[in-house]
């Protein structure tokens, strides 16, 4: 059995990795090709607590009152959850032959937890070792987008804003990803410029996806 491959989708919050990856899943199971889409925070125990962090959902005042996780605690937690999520989800596909699309992946613990800390090189390095044990992904697609388009598209979702939902910390993410190659030398990243019409953000990433497969558009 030849084993599927792993394609990663990344960047700032409202950039459309979700819509993306079920697109590129889709196009995939047309053409007969098995596809399963997954996402980090993982839907795993770890993942499903994360997500309640993110939520404020288990921020209970305390004696030294109410605070969210520390950018370490959280790398800490994604890093474990990362590997729960590879273990039980991602490695069993792809060793089944299944492709598995992935909404973020380690490059989400580099930027959002290196800029949350402030934004530090030895923070970068330091989530990186601690994602040492996750396998590389064959291809990361990082959906480049203007801080401003992206806040309008969160705008227009349902709930509340999220942890590193802040206009000022994205527009910081947003300068991350553009030079995240640097941090990650060994892998295939390439951006996409998300700017434009879902349409035509979906034909750029399909063209980079069959370029992956070895077959032409
Ligand atoms: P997101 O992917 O936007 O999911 P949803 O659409 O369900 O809200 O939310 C996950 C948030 O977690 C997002 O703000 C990015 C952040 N994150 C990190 O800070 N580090 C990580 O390693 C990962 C995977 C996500």
């Amino acid at each position: 059995m030849i084993e599927g491959q792993l394609i990663v989708v990344e960047g700032i919050d409202g950039s459309g990795t979700t819509t993306q990856c079920s697109f590129i899943a889709e196009r995939l199971r047309d053409k007969g090709l098995p596809a399963h889409t997954t996402r980090e925070p993982s839907d795993g125990p770890i993942g499903v607590l994360i997500r309640q962090v993110l939520t404020g959902r288990v921020i209970t005042p305390g004696r030294h009152g109410a605070r969210s996780p520390s950018w370490a605690t959280m790398a800490a937690l994604f890093a474990a959850d990362r590997l729960d999520h590879l273990e039980a989800e991602i490695n069993p596909n792809l060793a089944d032959g299944v492709t598995v699309i992935c909404d973020r992946y380690d490059h989400s613990s580099v930027a959002y937890q290196t800029v949350s800390s402030g934004g530090s090189s030895d923070v970068s390095k330091w989530v990186r070792d601690l994602n040492r044990r996750a396998r590389r992904p064959d291809l990361t697609l990082v959906l480049d987008v203007d801080p401003e388009v992206a806040a309008k598209r969160r705008r227009n979702r349902s709930g509340a804003p999220e942890l590193y939902e802040v206009g000022e910390m994205q527009v910081a993410l947003a300068e991350f990803y553009a030079k995240i190659d640097e941090l990650f030398p060994d892998d295939t990243i390439v951006h996409v410029d998300a700017n434009r019409d879902v349409g035509e953000v979906t034909e750029a990433i399909w063209a980079e996806v069959t370029k992956l497969r070895g077959e032409s558009a």
